[in-house]
């Protein structure tokens, strides 16, 4: 008995050594940690029950059925954050550059498939050389096969992607399927074609870096949701993000005890907005001094700074924040501010997780950079997404409403269960200055003229009462009661009950 019990402990060690010492070190040595390691760091400490420890591919082509090691570039199993239970696979870079066999896709799919069945979050670690080379189209099978479970477990159960390597070729689009992606400065890097490739095709001398870094998808491409300094970093604000969340769609997000009242008021909120309408203000200090603490996790910072999206809490349950941004681009909306929100919001419909929008919107951005980029279709995502969404939906104006971007930021017209506005909302088809210059343009040259009919429409136009009297609006409130007025109406509309027309799915504007 003793043998073969010392004889399954020799086994797991030897696949707990992955692609051996010499490899971890070289792993080490590029400032990234082990498959294990990361797992071990992201889950709480000793609660991670490994699977499918024992596989290995089934390739005998190119020699490869000399090199079998246990477990084949992947540590899958699953194990808990804070107590809640969560899936995890981990790709193990030692062992043949972490990249795709079948055998590897058919762990993956176990954990995806079991996740899926009891309700709990997938958190993918990514570094791997993409497809594995040896085994071909069998490969590629393992892909696909990734993917379609992707799409199933969307709207599911929540599926979050870490890039802590190299991430190219087919483990690109796993990623991309899933809810949200991040990614480590410097250590990682993500990419369809390597640049030999695009060197060949194209003729761009690129770097690793260039092409495919975090400063790229995390500012430009807007394709990872966040960048952090190193592994640990990632993994540990992984956790955090993990603790907002809800297991699935069947539940609702998780209540965390907080001793922060929702009775606080903030009297620095009355002086928020400046004097000047043109003047910007940091949107992102009301989100802050309305959530439980402080504590806000926010998504995609340093992509479309003008609209802010990121998760709080309010009487400790999860509330997905989205707020135009005055201090870029004035809070403009436009093509990367559109599908930000947009795909903001659907995750918070799919999870039950109710909306806080705050508005202050200039409008749609002008201009044929945008047009040529499809701005219509783009801004048309996020009038689609508040549109279907079901979950509670509390909105407050604090300056600006204008135009169709007023619509569209979950007004009262979309199905806005509470919008409320401040005394210094400006709710209208337009600023002052351009709606004169355009009905009164015979008077352009007169500034007396001009002057009045400025002031004329400033008083009639440039306030929130015009939209409360006709219940668009359903209360002007204090500044400094936003957090109590928020918690009321959340309660309130915890017994909501709200379905669309059945339908097989929409046909959102991609
Ligand atoms: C098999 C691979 C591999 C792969 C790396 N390795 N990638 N083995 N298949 N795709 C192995 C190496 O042979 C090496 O083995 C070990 O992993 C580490 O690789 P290195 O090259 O030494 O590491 P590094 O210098 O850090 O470079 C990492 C890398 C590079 C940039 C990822 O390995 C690379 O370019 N790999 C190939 C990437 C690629 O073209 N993949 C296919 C994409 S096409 P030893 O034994 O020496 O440790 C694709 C299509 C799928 O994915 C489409 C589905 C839709």
């Amino acid at each position: 008995m003793q043998d073969v019990i010392e004889a399954l402990e020799a086994r797991r060690e030897k696949a707990r050594m992955g692609g051996g010492k010499a490899r971890i070190e070289r792993q080490h040595e590029k400032g990234k940690l082990t498959a294990r390691e990361r797992v071990a760091l992201l889950l709480d400490e000793d609660s991670f029950e490994e699977t499918d420890m024992f596989v290995e591919h089934r390739s005998h082509d190119f020699g490869m059925e000399k090199q079998r090691i246990p477990g084949d570039g992947v540590v899958t199993g699953h194990g808990t954050i804070n107590g809640r239970l969560v899936y995890v696979f981990s790709k193990d870079f030692t062992v043949f550059g972490g990249s795709l066999s079948l055998a590897q896709s058919e762990k993956i799919v176990k954990i995806q498939t079991a996740a899926m069945k009891v309700g709990a979050p997938v958190i993918g670690i990514f570094d791997a050389g993409g497809a594995r080379i040896q085994e071909g189209v069998d490969s590629l099978a393992g892909y696909a096969d990734i993917f379609l479970q992707n799409v199933m477990c969307s709207g599911v159960v929540p599926q979050i992607s870490v890039i802590m390597g190299p991430c190219a070729g087919g483990d690109v689009y796993s990623p991309a399927l899933t809810d949200f992606i991040f990614m480590v400065k410097d250590t990682s890097y993500m990419y369809v074609t390597g640049p030999d490739v695009v060197k060949t095709v194209t003729n761009e001398e690129v770097t690793h870096e260039t092409l495919g870094g975090a400063s790229v998808h995390a500012a430009k491409s807007g394709v990872v949701d966040g960048a952090f300094e190193n592994d640990i970093e990632a993994l540990t604000q992984m956790r955090r993000l993990i603790d907002f969340l809800p297991g699935s769609n069947r539940e609702e997000p998780p209540m965390r005890p907080t001793y922060d009242t929702i009775e606080r008021q903030d009297d620095s909120l009355d002086s928020l907005i400046p004097e000047n309408p043109n003047q910007p203000y940091d949107m992102k200090e009301l989100i802050e001094k309305t959530v439980d603490e402080g504590d806000f996790f926010e998504i995609s910072p340093a992509f479309g700074g003008n609209i802010i999206c990121g998760f709080g809490r309010i009487e400790g349950s999860t509330v997905g924040f989205v707020a135009n941004q005055p201090m870029t681009l004035a809070g403009v909306l436009d093509i990367d501010a559109s599908r930000k929100g947009a795909r903001f919001v659907r995750f918070c419909d799919c999870f039950n997780i109710p909306i806080v929008t705050f508005v202050d919107v200039p409008g749609f951005m002008p201009g044929t950079k945008q047009e040529y980029g499809g701005l219509i279709k783009h801004g048309a995502k996020l009038l689609f997404a508040y549109a279907e969404a079901t979950v509670p939906k509390v909105t407050i104006i604090t300056r600006k409403a204008y135009g169709g971007a007023y619509d569209v930021m979950s007004s009262k017209h979309l199905r806005g269960d509470v919008n409320y506005a401040w005394p210094t909302a400006e709710i209208a088809v337009m600023g002052a200055k351009g709606a004169v210059e355009i009905i009164f343009r015979k008077d352009i040259g007169d500034d007396e003229k001009i002057a009045a009919h400025t002031q004329s429409y400033e008083d009639n136009f440039a306030n929130p009462y015009v939209a409360a009297k006709r219940g668009y609006i359903d209360d002007i409130i204090m500044p400094h009661s936003t957090r109590r007025r928020i918690a009321k109406s959340l309660r309130t509309l915890r017994g909501k009950e709200l379905s669309n027309p059945w339908k097989k799915h929409g046909n959102i504007p991609l």
